[in-house]
């Protein structure tokens, strides 16, 4: 794993997003419930920057054509997205967000 240091903690408002870039990527960032989560940034429809979409509940609404994502997950729920966000693993440490974008699906953790 190669965590790499993407924003302090409390720069996340809950239930909210936030886009941030990593090693040039494009990372929408979630604070659901305590927890933080990473998705790619850009929907897999077309070119639409996720965190300017949706958050309800678990999911995001891309804010182009309103296709929606599970974003602990990465799942595409319905038209038009089909193909699934990529996930990345999240970690919290000392009030700073990590991000590995070479792995995925981890949920975050406070050290
Ligand atoms: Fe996201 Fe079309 S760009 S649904």
């Amino acid at each position: 794993m190669a965590w790499r240091k993407a924003i302090a903690l409390e720069e996340l408002k809950p239930n909210g997003v936030r886009s941030v870039e990593i090693d040039g990527k494009p990372v929408a960032l979630y604070l659901l419930g305590g927890e933080v989560f990473a998705t790619h940034g850009i929907c897999t429809h077309a070119l639409a920057f996720l965190a300017d979409g949706f958050v309800d509940g678990d999911t995001i609404e891309c804010p182009l054509h309103q296709g929606i994502f599970d974003i602990r997950s990465g799942k595409a729920l319905c038209s038009p997205v089909t193909k699934d966000l990529e996930t990345y693993a999240v970690k919290v440490a000392d009030g700073e967000v990590f991000v590995d974008i070479d792995e995925g699906k981890k949920a975050a953790t406070e050290d």
